[in-house]
């Protein structure tokens, strides 16, 4: 907050649940600059809420929740968080990774419950991760991050991208492959990719059958890029091993029959969540709101195109 207090007026949701749809609308009508997160689904008309908006940043680096083209049409800046939350993201989709490979959700459960009565040779046997096979779907900034933590790893490493990046292949070797060899081929497949109309439900049945009986699937990306049902029929089956999981298809509801399933690793949708990086995504987007209410373009911008409508 404190670079916008004394610049601007400030109109808080402080309450710790989503603002509820029509307050949005209502208390947008009369604002110049909205900073929203992952939440807020700020479609057409709740763009068009804001008859004075000049600016949506969204706390995010994710912005599926808002409709860039109509926010562009209307000549709105829209404003993200790249780069600063990436090392933290991969870091998460690592620890994921490792904690679903060694079985350290159902481990932690195993010994609270007091079950932990003396050592045993097959006790939460799990699967080895230095010189296993990781893939990565979606090869930006954090899937090739999380790529660089698998080389660290011993890791042999494939991605599949909308284009190839010829610099991280240089950097670590990394080799591109079709996403069907990439399923085939992989131990652990790490999704990456923005959720955009192409991405939906990119992992459904098919794809999940393609990959190996015992794979490990990680969507630190958003929900929607997994089809969950499909995922949960695939986990007890065990056409997979496991999955980690750091996003639901309808969050914060998780489909209830993944709750039963001790071969999936969840957590909140923490892939950011570190003090450091948190701050680091506020200040990207009050300061960037800040240049855009002067009339200056921040470098965060997601729709540069909007800057010739205006
Ligand atoms: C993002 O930035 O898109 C994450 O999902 C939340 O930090």
């Amino acid at each position: 907050m404190e670079p916008l207090v004394g610049n601007v007026n400030i109109d808080l949701w402080n309450e710790d649940r989503p603002i509820p749809r029509d307050e949005l609308l209502s208390r947008l009508s009369d604002k110049d600059a909205l900073i929203c997160l992952l939440n807020e689904k700020m479609d057409k008309e709740a763009i068009d809420s804001g008859s004075d908006l000049k600016v949506i940043a969204n706390y995010a680096v994710g912005y599926d929740n808002i409709d860039v083209d109509h926010a562009t049409e209307k000549g709105i800046v829209v404003l993200n968080t790249p780069g600063v939350l990436t090392n933290a993201t991969a870091d998460l989709a690592f620890s994921l990774l490792l904690a679903a490979a060694r079985r350290i959700g159902e481990s932690e459960r195993y010994v609270r419950e007091g079950k932990f009565k003396t050592w045993g040779p097959k006790l939460m046997l799990g699967k080895d991760v230095w010189g296993s096979t990781l893939g990565v779907i979606g090869a930006g900034k954090i899937g090739s991050a999380v790529l660089r933590r698998g080389k660290g790893f011993g890791m042999k490493l494939l991605y599949h991208s909308r284009s190839r990046n010829m610099e991280l292949e240089d950097e670590i070797g990394a080799e591109y492959v079709s996403m069907e060899e990439l399923l085939k081929r992989s131990d652990f497949v790490s999704l990456n990719c923005p959720l955009t109309a192409e991405t939906k439900h990119l992992i459904g049945r098919a794809e999940l059958k393609m990959m190996k009986n015992d794979a490990i699937l990680i969507n630190t990306a958003r929900g929607p890029v997994v089809d969950e049902k499909e995922l949960f029929n695939a986990l007890s089956n065990g056409d997979i091993l496991s999955a980690g999981l750091d996003v639901f298809e309808e969050e914060p509801d998780i489909y209830q029959p993944l709750m039963d399933l001790d071969n999936v690793v969840m957590v909140p949708h923490i892939g950011s969540s570190t003090t450091v990086t948190r701050t680091r995504m506020a200040l990207m987007v009050t300061e960037g709101v800040l240049k855009v209410l002067e009339g200056n373009i921040p470098g965060n911008i997601v729709n540069p195109d909007v800057i010739e409508r205006r």
